[in-house]
């Protein structure tokens, strides 16, 4: 008999002992509460156990009443789940980063935080306004911190065991290399932008050589244009294993050694997306080999301010 195929429950372990993270992952960026207490209880009943979320959702109540709903109901239990959460860029200043962590615990409704990540690099003005900008509209930065102060800051986080382990978002290979070698806490994980379109395979090595584990978000390009979905090589290899597009997309991020996060509101393709399973080697190199399309689809990493791009049509030079 076959052996079951065993993908979506795969996880990898963390540095610094701190456990091991699911590869499959459900993100919480829905921005109507009720539509993400919903979606997240829809997708712990599937069989996610990792939910990202981010004080910058401002959500993080409406997941912990799922949760806390799950875990009545006996669908779940704490040890079972893996919550990561992030600091946002307000409050990067060290004095401001226990409170911020306690405010995402009491709003969670969890005693521990399996993973706090930095949300960005940039530091922005501190305050309670998220998005604080000048009279001109643009951003109001924070030149009185640096990254490796807030990271000094989480360090201590993990010593006060309430956060399991920590790291980077939205970083480039060469600010996470400087948070590396400054590190004593190095970090367990960093999350960035990735799909069959942005591979990143060059911090994917350094992330091995290192034992960060990726993790990777718009795991599906958040269904933007040009539509990954629809790429043909992605559609063919679906048509062959009868899968969904969506299915093959998160397969090859799990199976290439990444965990990954996916989003919905759609209860069948939430459930879609937690049923993968591993595919063929050939189909993983055509993927690798046969996708020419690279594209960038949010823009946070360049300025820290969150959003996906729109785009009217490919960009010239795509396939
Ligand atoms: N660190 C950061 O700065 C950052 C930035 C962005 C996101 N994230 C995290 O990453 C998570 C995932 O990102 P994402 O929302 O871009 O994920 P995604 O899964 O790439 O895109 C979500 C979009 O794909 C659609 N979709 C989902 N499953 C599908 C399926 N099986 N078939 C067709 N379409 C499908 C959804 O539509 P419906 O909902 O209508 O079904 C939604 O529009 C976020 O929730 C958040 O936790 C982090």
């Amino acid at each position: 008999m076959e052996a079951p195929d065993m993908l979506r429950y795969r996880t990898i372990p963390l540095a610094n002992g701190a456990g091991a993270i699911p590869a499959v992952g459900f993100g919480t960026l829905i921005p109507d509460p009720g539509a993400t207490r919903q979606a997240v209880k829809t997708a712990l009943s599937v069989g996610f156990r990792h939910l990202d979320c981010a004080e910058r959702y401002r959500n993080e109540e409406a997941v912990g009443d799922a949760m806390q709903e799950a875990m009545a109901a006996g669908t779940v239990s704490r040890d079972q789940l893996f919550v990561t959460t992030k600091l946002w860029n307000t409050n990067h200043r060290p004095e401001r980063v226990k409170p911020a962590f306690e405010a995402s615990c009491r709003r969670l409704q969890v005693e521990y935080v399996d993973c706090y990540l930095i949300h960005t690099p940039f530091a922005f003005l501190p305050g309670d306004e998220q998005d604080p900008r000048d009279d001109r509209g643009q951003v109001l930065y924070d030149a009185g911190v640096k990254l490796v102060d807030t990271w000094r800051a989480l360090e201590q986080l993990v010593d006060g065991g309430r956060c399991r382990s920590i790291g980077l978002s939205d970083v480039t290979l060469e600010k996470l290399k400087e948070i590396v070698e400054a590190a004593r806490i190095k970090p367990a994980v960093v999350q960035v932008e990735s799909h069959p379109y942005l591979p990143e395979w060059e911090l994917l090595d350094y992330c091995r050589e290192q034992g960060i584990v990726l993790l990777a978000f718009a795991a599906l390009g958040h269904g933007m244009e040009p539509n990954l979905l629809e790429d043909p090589v992605i559609t063919a290899i679906a048509n062959r294993l009868n899968k969904t597009p969506a299915q093959v997309a998160l397969a090859w991020a799990a199976q290439r050694g990444t965990a990954f996060l996916t989003t919905s509101v759609t209860a069948r393709r939430i459930e879609q997306n937690f049923d993968i399973s591993a595919l063929p080697e050939d189909a993983m190199q055509q993927i690798r080999d046969h996708i020419g399309t690279n594209i960038r689809f949010n823009s946070v990493v360049e300025t820290g301010v969150p959003g996906f791009i729109p785009r009217i049509s490919p960009p010239q030079g795509g396939r």
